[in-house]
């Protein structure tokens, strides 16, 4: 059994639980609170480092909650003096990957490593043939130091380089994949991002599991970029259009709808209020019976009010206080009525 820890956004344990009950048939979870996931399974680590639903995965070595052995000044001299480090990093890198060691801890200098780092790189150059690359690692060997725990671990999950892409107000790819998690895909779904932007949210439902037709509309739609990537074939249906619009396109066909909407921040003129309005009639209007909409939003109070004005349409099933980019969110996870 290998031990992994995974981090993702506040507020989605259960959904997260979902996911890898769904993923790794032989789970025991040993933690799981404040967005991070500690868990068991005999998955390798390829299946658990293609799940776009954690910010970060980590391959674990070492894991303590214990003040003294949680100590980063405690890990490295364990890791220097331990055969078993040096060979589950073998195994991990079987000569093909390049590697860095990293360390982050509230409690030392920035620099308070930096010979016992290069130690270790030093030994797996040599004995091992592993590459050391400090600027564009392949992964990296973390030696973490937090307030309640501290792991070392190899980090699974593709580099911090390729998440980030230049549109700047794309959603995160962990907050977009626990959304599409939250609106239960199904073979049988008709999906609809209305305000798809990047097109981050439909692109990764094409690849969350089979799907009958997934929609991306927007009214800017030379932003939808992102899904059409080099050399990669997207299966989003793209069509530009006006959310007041949508009725157009739609005729109660639609089974799902996830979506990151204006949020009111950043459009001056903007009355959030009556937009969301306008959009919950264009819901009613496109969505089949029994649709599930979810959808993000710092706009908490006004969503509740929309609710209630719509109540004979629409149902809150479950609501997720969360964050993004620091600031506070929530997720309203709907179902039409008939
Ligand atoms: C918060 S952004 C969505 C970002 C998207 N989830 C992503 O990750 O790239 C809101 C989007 O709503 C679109 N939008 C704003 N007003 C609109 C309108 N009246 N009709 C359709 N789309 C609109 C904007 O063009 C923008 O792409």
């Amino acid at each position: 059994m290998q031990n992994y820890l995974s981090f993702y956004p506040k507020g989605f344990e259960t959904v997260v639980e979902d996911v890898l009950q769904r993923v790794c048939r032989d789970l025991k979870i040993k933690y799981n609170k404040a967005g991070r996931v500690l868990f068991e399974t005999n998955i390798r680590w390829e299946s658990i480092s293609r799940l776009s639903h954690f910010d970060a995965s980590f391959l674990l070595i070492n894991y303590s909650s214990k003040p003294e052995t949680k100590d980063l000044a405690h890990l490295f001299s364990w890791a220097e003096s331990n055969k078993t480090f040096f060979k589950f990093i073998q195994d991990y890198a079987k000569g093909k990957l390049s590697l860095r060691v990293v360390d982050s801890s509230p409690n030392y200098p920035k620099s308070h490593f930096r010979k016992v780092k290069l130690r270790v790189e030093d030994k797996l150059r040599r004995l091992y043939g592993i590459k050391i690359d400090l600027a564009h690692p392949d992964s990296e060997i973390r030696f973490i130091e937090r307030e309640d725990f501290g792991f070392v671990g190899i980090r699974v999950s593709k580099p911090p380089q390729y998440k980030r892409r230049n549109y700047r107000d794309r959603l995160r790819p962990d907050i977009a994949s626990l959304l599409i998690e939250l609106s239960e895909p199904r073979k049988s779904d008709v999906f609809l991002d209305p305000f798809s932007g990047s097109g981050i949210i439909p692109s990764l439902r094409t690849k969350l599991g089979p799907f009958h037709k997934v929609y991306a509309t927007d009214r800017y739609i030379l932003k939808t970029e992102f899904m059409v990537e080099k050399g990669e074939k997207s299966y989003v249906k793209i069509i530009q259009s006006d959310y007041k619009h949508l009725d157009k396109h739609f005729d109660k066909s639609i089974s799902k709808i996830v979506t990151d909407p204006p949020w009111g921040a950043i459009e001056t003129n903007l009355d959030i209020e009556a937009f969301y309005r306008k959009l919950f009639t264009q819901f009613i209007r496109i969505c089949a019976k029994r649709a599930l909409v979810v959808l993000i939003t710092s706009q908490v109070e006004i969503m509740k009010n929309i609710l209630d004005y719509n109540k004979e349409s629409f149902y809150l099933e479950n609501c997720i206080d969360t964050e993004v980019s620091g600031r506070e969110a929530s997720v309203f996870k709907i179902r039409k009525v008939k």
